[in-house]
């Protein structure tokens, strides 16, 4: 997976890609990553949890509890679209499975970690949606686990959008292997979230 891979010969503000698809992408002017898409991405973060807290205040818990109203649907709606977003952004993540996932599909094939990437950001704008909405709707059962896995995710935003930073300072190995395990991590936490709600003992706070 090293070889091929040499940020010292592409300048500072550049990293080439595992993949070396992606490689002739990066030659490219443009990039995803620059200031201008961190704003919209902080903007994406931002937007989903004023409106998450707004749409929580303006809506009751029903008050049979055996029957979820809209709010409440939304709420899990938006959870569940969360939860496969991040399975979908680890197998696209994932050089092996997500380049063979790709491998018919040509000219997206180079878009690959960009697709991981904005899925991601997407994911945790839901995610942010989803538990503020909730929480401002008067429901907290799961919400340590939730806010457990929101924060793995955002760590993941920092750690894998700043990649270039992370592999100059601690190497491409380090940077996998950590990647690796706060992405296992944040999908750990969401499952036992999930668990818990879903035996009814989300109301045991975690
Ligand atoms: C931000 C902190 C979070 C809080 C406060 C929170 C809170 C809740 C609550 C109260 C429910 C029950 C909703 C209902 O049954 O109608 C729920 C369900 C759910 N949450 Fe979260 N959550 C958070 C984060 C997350 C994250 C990060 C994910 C996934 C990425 C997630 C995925 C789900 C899913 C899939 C369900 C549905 C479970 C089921 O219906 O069995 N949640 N959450
Ligand atoms: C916006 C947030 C994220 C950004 C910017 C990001 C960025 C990246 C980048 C640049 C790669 C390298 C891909 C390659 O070189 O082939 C990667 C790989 C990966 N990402 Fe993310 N990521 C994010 C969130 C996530 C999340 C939420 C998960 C899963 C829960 C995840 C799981 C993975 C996995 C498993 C890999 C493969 C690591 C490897 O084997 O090299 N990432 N990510």
């Amino acid at each position: 997976m090293r070889s091929g891979f040499n940020p010292g010969t592409l300048g500072a503000t550049r990293l080439t890609d595992v993949d070396p698809q992606v490689e002739v992408r990066q030659d490219a002017t443009w990039s995803l990553r620059g200031r201008g898409p961190t704003l919209v991405a902080v903007g994406v973060y931002l937007l989903a949890s004023v409106v998450g807290v707004v749409v929580g205040l303006l809506g009751e818990p029903s008050s049979d509890p055996a029957v979820e109203n809209e709010f409440q649907e939304l709420g899990g709606g938006t959870g569940w679209t969360s939860f496969v977003g991040m399975i979908l952004v680890t197998v696209l993540g994932w050089a092996v499975l997500g380049t063979v996932l790709f491998r018919r599909l040509g000219r997206l094939r180079p878009w690959r970690v960009e697709i991981h990437n904005w899925i991601a950001i997407l994911a945790l704008g839901l995610a942010l949606f989803h538990g503020l909405e909730l929480m401002a709707l008067g429901d907290f059962r799961g919400y340590l686990s939730g806010w457990a896995a929101v924060l793995l995710m955002f760590v993941l935003f920092v750690h894998g959008w700043w990649r270039s930073f992370w592999v100059r300072r601690y190497g491409l190995r380090t940077w996998r292997i950590v990647h690796w395990e706060v992405a296992v991590g944040a999908l750990l936490f969401t499952t036992l979230h999930v668990v818990l709600i879903d035996e009814g003992l989300g109301h045991v706070r975690f």
